[in-house]
């Protein structure tokens, strides 16, 4: 399609960005078409599997449901490819490598498969961890627990944090009681200690609906909601007994399983070597243009008391797969660094987007071309070592979006397809998995996939 560009003069109403994206020539097109010679030349075609992969009804499965996240699997798409394969694997032993709040793991105990992540948020490896870890524990005896908790201890709201904007007066008040409550409960036994993660877990699970906050998904003020004094005392009391009816059912139903090995590494993916061989990788890195696994979970971190100011937090940022968010400083490291993995595809794509922002004047990152090339660095690192640990036979699969970035295609499963290729992996398939809307130019039509790799 070609550009309609508008007539000097004409539309003046529009700012710079606007007017990018009404003369943008990707208005109405799709990931599909472009992605045409990328497809060709891996000599393969995209299947169409349309399935719900997002975390969404998960609020209904027990566990799953402890803690609220946006950008998770949804548990029957990590168990339909367990089904899919559970002629092949007898009883695999998983690894995610990006696992955010754990649902593959969560999901591969229920199974009774012993498994294996690796996160750099600490709020939400230590999520995973509670989510995966404490099947054991008596449900009598957290309630009792949770009843006992002193009610007169109060324990500050982060100071880094503008909790006063936030909370409302009274809630931030019975927050901060509740954050003392559970602060006082004694970790004298492993028992005791597990129980206080629980609690710790319920209290950050209901943070932002006691906010004036919405994570839909960044996280932002909600103008129109109304939260009550007593809204935190009456979510966690929720939560708790919520929780204490999981583990019930857990103790009944998957009894067997309780002690399956399950262990989520507070690291980076890109350089933290396993010691296992694995069956199944079943994975979601963060997307390109994507969100910011940091910034939306500071509320969290901070009340967690897992980071305690912003340089705190920045420092987790630069360490994760690079979002559009990161600071200049890094990407500008990065241009200047030497020994980066790249391609010819790679090498066109950062051309072409350098062209088309110097040709737009005005776009939001000018290092965008830099910042897609580290994308792609870092995902070559993740998969160099995940790809080192997989036993042959294993399966490497990924869910993953692509991207539209100052009008030029970027076919993010194709290059990781690539990456995988050049790893020594065969490509199994790749499946659409749903149409997906991202970016400036909203009528574009991308797609979310499923890439499955094979080792041989
Ligand atoms: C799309 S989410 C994964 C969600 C997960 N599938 C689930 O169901 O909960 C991607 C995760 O990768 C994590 N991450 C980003 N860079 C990382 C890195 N270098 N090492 C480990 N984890 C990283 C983010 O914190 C985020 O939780």
């Amino acid at each position: 399609m070609s550009p309609i560009l508008l007539e000097e003069g004409s539309h003046s109403d529009l700012n710079a960005r606007q007017l990018n994206i009404f003369n943008s020539p990707k208005k109405g097109g799709s990931a599909e078409s472009d992605a045409q010679p990328y497809l060709k030349k891996l000599g393969i075609e995209i299947i169409e599997n349309r399935q719900p992969i997002q975390f969404t009804p998960n609020v209904n499965e027990r566990i799953h449901r402890w803690a609220p996240y946006v950008q998770g699997f949804s548990a029957s798409f990590v168990q339909s490819i367990f089904d899919q394969y559970k002629n092949e694997y007898a009883n695999p032993i998983i690894l995610d490598p990006f696992s955010g709040c754990g649902t593959v793991l969560v999901q591969s105990k229920i199974n009774g498969f012993p498994s294996f992540g690796t996160e750099l948020n600490p709020l939400l490896q230590f999520i995973a961890d509670v989510k995966v870890n404490s099947w054991d524990v008596s449900p009598t005896y957290l309630i009792r627990t949770y009843h006992e908790m002193p009610k007169d201890r109060r324990s500050p709201a982060p100071s880094f944090l503008h909790s006063t904007s936030h909370f409302n007066p009274g809630v931030l008040k019975n927050l901060e009681l509740l954050k003392g409550g559970i602060e006082s409960i004694k970790s004298r036994s492993d028992k005791k200690t597990k129980i206080k993660n629980l609690l710790k877990m319920a209290f950050s699970s209901i943070l932002i609906d006691c906010s004036n906050l919405k994570r839909s998904p960044c996280l932002g003020y909600a103008k129109s909601k109304r939260v009550y004094d007593d809204t935190p005392l009456v979510l966690l009391e929720q939560k708790v007994t919520q929780i204490a009816d999981d583990l019930k059912l857990i103790q009944d139903d998957y009894s067997n399983f309780i002690h399956t090995e399950s262990h989520i590494a507070l690291t980076n993916a890109m350089d933290f070597q396993h010691n296992q061989q694995f069956d199944l990788v079943i994975t979601s890195p963060p997307y390109m243009n994507g969100l910011d696994y940091v910034i939306n979970y500071k509320i969290e971190m901070g009340w967690l008391d897992f980071v305690e100011n912003q340089v705190d937090l920045k420092k987790i940022k630069d360490d994760m797969v690079v979002c559009d968010n990161v600071s200049k400083g890094l990407i500008r490291d990065f241009s200047e660094s030497r020994s980066s993995y790249t391609n010819d595809w790679l090498e066109e794509i950062r051309k072409n987007i350098k062209a088309n922002i110097k040709r737009r004047g005005a776009y939001r990152r000018h290092d965008m071309p830099y910042i897609v090339h580290k994308y792609f660095d870092d995902m070559y690192k993740v998969m160099k070592n995940v790809v080192s640990s997989l036993k042959s036979g294993s399966r490497f699969i990924l869910v993953v979006g692509d991207s539209l970035i100052a009008d030029v295609y970027v076919p993010t499963d194709l290059l990781l397809a690539r990456i995988g290729l050049d790893l020594g992996l065969e490509i199994e398939k790749i499946e659409k998995a749903r149409v997906r809307r991202s970016g400036q130019i909203r009528s574009y039509k991308l797609r979310e996939s499923i890439l499955t790799l094979i080792k041989r």
